[in-house]
């Protein structure tokens, strides 16, 4: 069989599977822990060993803490104490310092930990307004008790980007957040920065990071942005010259309506399923929680050849009538 229709056989029995799942809402959130698993900041350690994670490694992690079970933190920590939970409001922070420690341990002093630290500005005004309504100090992210927690330790930086913000801790923190959306500006419905060539998102995947979902699945990878971005590009690239211009206006921006790729969140699940068959993502534990983890460029790879090879299946049909036009 042509691996095109492998393809196409494989992505359509996941569709049997997945998506009626997915439109049940069963995939939207986050996974429920169970409590009575403890986990502490050596366990966090062991099982991302375990799952190949080693010294002087890059790391992006998105995480729910609630999926882990019983996070031991703060007073409980000290004291060693097996009624650790989240009954305190110490402990509710002090878990998400035991899983930013036991990520640091992984990587050691040489490796680099980063999360996702994304904000959001939904309403038109606000959008008009960013300029002054973002502070890359204080603005908080949305994406769970575990980034805010990371972002505001005294020695995490937090690049300077209004809705794709990456924090880190490390050797290369410095690096992997500097200068976001200074060059390579790349149109998006999130700015020509989100995604520019100088950019947390292009060094993760330049760098081949490891990347970890913790009680959350592919819904929540921020790199499918990433893949929209270069969906785009790269068609712009193979556009006569002289149409580029025309084309590009006709492409999403910040405050202007217009086409975009648009993998929808179902489609994102189906991605996982064929990532997994072809062991570009693997499952492991950590605590309560299923962790998915993979090398980041494989995978941002293999999700563009796939939109690439069947845009109408993976694509809004907006970018696919756009694409016809190229
Ligand atoms: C939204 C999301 C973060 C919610 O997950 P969650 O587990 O409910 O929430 P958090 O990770 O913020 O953890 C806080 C919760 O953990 C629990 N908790 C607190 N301390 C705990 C501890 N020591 N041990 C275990 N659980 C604890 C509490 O239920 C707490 O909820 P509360 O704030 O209402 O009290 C998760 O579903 C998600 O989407 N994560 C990925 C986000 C992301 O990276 N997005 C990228 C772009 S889409």
């Amino acid at each position: 069989m042509a691996p095109d229709e492998n393809a196409a056989r494989t992505a359509q029995r996941i569709k049997a599977i997945v998506e009626p799942q997915a439109a049940a809402g069963g995939y939207m959130d986050h996974e429920p822990g169970n409590p009575a698993v403890r986990v502490t900041r050596e366990s966090v350690t062991r099982a991302l060993h375990a799952a190949g994670l080693g010294a002087g490694d890059t790391v992006l992690f998105h995480s729910s803490l609630s999926s882990m079970g019983t996070v031991v933190g703060g007073a409980d920590a000290e004291v060693g104490g097996d009624d650790a939970g989240a009954s305190n409001a110490d402990t509710r922070t002090g878990g998400a310092e035991t899983v930013i420690d036991g990520f640091l341990d992984a990587v050691g002093p040489t490796g680099t930990v980063a999360v996702p630290t994304l904000c959001s500005w939904q309403a038109l005004t606000e959008k008009l307004r960013v300029w002054r309504l973002w502070n890359v100090a204080e603005t908080p992210t949305y994406c769970g008790l575990i980034p805010e927690t990371f972002r505001r330790r005294p020695n995490a930086l937090r690049s300077n980007h209004y809705t794709h913000s990456v924090s880190a801790i490390g050797a290369q923190a410095g690096d992997l957040t500097a200068d976001h959306g200074v060059s390579g500006p790349r149109e998006s419905p999130w700015g020509p920065g989100a995604f520019a060539a100088a950019s947390p998102w292009q060094r993760l995947y330049d760098w081949n990071a490891f990347c970890c979902l913790i009680g959350v699945n592919c819904q929540r990878l921020t790199m499918v942005h990433f893949v929209e971005t270069h969906l785009v590009h790269r068609a712009l690239a193979r556009a006569a010259p002289k149409r580029r211009d025309e084309l590009l206006g006709e492409v999403r921006g910040w405050t202007r309506t217009g086409i975009w790729p648009g993998i929808s969140t179902a489609k994102r699940l189906i991605a996982e399923e064929i990532f997994a068959e072809r062991g570009l993502l693997r499952y492991g534990k950590i605590g309560s929680a299923r962790l998915r983890h993979m090398r980041i460029q494989p995978v941002v790879d293999e999700w563009i050849a796939l939109a690439e090879r069947d845009p109408a299946y993976w694509c809004s049909d907006g970018f696919v009538k756009w694409l016809d036009r190229l």
